[in-house]
């Protein structure tokens, strides 16, 4: 009887740290190269595609390289504005280098998905923004992978692909997006 004084209380307050703690236990927080901002570039009216061009076959090119940065950082700036050093990060350790900025990905598929960009663009799915979010307005989005599933903080889930394919009458049998 003394004891159930003891355990439970012992028991209840152990299910209430691992209830509170696992959220932050789970996730690993990852920080990218450079620090690069959507927003920012969106200003000086780069296409999306400029950067994120749609590669033959219809996959996705991914991230720029650093050709196309060069194009418009080929120097430092010499600034001392946390931006301006940020910039010139990129041109001492990257574009002086001739060496691609090794990005990290928030939204990359397990390895089973299948995901090609090219039909998502001709047809229904309007605009990147239709799956991304309005990238135009982003700055320093928080980067986080899963310590078990090894998801990403953007990885989309199964649901959301097949509520799509459902309601657009798209292909929707399990060999489409898993092969
Ligand atoms: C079309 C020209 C253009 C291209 C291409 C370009 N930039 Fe920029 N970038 C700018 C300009 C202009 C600024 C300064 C904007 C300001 O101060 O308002 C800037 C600012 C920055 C900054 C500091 C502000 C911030 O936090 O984003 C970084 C870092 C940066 N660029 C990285 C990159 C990287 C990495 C690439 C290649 C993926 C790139 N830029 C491609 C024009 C460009
Ligand atoms: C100047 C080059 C540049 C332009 C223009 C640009 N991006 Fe990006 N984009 C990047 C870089 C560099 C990254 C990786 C760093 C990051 O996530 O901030 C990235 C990351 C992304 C990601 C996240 C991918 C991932 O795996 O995390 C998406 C989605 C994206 N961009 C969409 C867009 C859209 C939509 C537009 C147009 C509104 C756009 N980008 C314009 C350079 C650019
Ligand atoms: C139908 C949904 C959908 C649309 C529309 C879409 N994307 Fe994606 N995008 C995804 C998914 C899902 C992934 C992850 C793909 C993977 O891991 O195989 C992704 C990945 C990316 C990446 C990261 C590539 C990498 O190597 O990690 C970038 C950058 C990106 N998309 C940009 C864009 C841009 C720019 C547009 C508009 C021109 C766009 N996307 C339209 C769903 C979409
Ligand atoms: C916003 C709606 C939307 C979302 C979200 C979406 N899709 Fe699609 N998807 C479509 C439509 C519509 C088509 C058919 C395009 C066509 O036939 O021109 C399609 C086609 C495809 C195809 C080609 C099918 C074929 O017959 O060749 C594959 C593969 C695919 N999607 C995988 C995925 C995966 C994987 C995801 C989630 C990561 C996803 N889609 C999310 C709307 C969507
Ligand atoms: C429209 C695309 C699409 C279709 C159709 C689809 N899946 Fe998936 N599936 C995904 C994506 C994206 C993921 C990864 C994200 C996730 O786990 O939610 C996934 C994940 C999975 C996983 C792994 C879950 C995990 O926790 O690791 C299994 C198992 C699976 N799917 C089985 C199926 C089966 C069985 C069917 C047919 C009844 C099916 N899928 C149809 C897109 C699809």
């Amino acid at each position: 009887m003394r004891l159930w004084k003891w355990v439970l209380p012992g028991l209840a307050a152990g299910l209430a740290a691992a209830w509170l703690g696992y959220p932050r236990l789970a996730w690993v927080a990852l920080t990218q190269p450079i620090r690069f901002s959507h927003s920012v570039h969106a200003r000086q009216d780069v296409a999306c595609t400029a950067c994120h061009a749609n590669a033959p076959g219809g996959a996705f090119n991914g991230f720029p390289s650093i050709e196309v940065c060069a194009g418009c950082h080929p120097d430092p700036t010499g600034g001392r504005s946390e931006d301006e050093k940020e910039a010139d990060k990129l041109v001492s350790e990257y574009v002086k280098k001739h060496k691609d900025v090794p990005w990290l990905s928030m939204v990359r598929e397990p390895d089973h998905v299948y995901f090609p960009h090219a039909p998502h663009l001709s047809g229904k799915p309007a605009g990147c923004a239709s799956c991304h979010p309005d990238m135009a307005r982003e700055d320093y989005p928080e980067l986080k992978r899963n310590r078990i599933s090894g998801y990403l903080s953007r990885t989309m889930p199964m649901a959301r692909c097949r509520a799509c394919h459902q309601s657009s009458r798209a292909a929707d049998d399990c060999v489409v997006c898993h092969r």
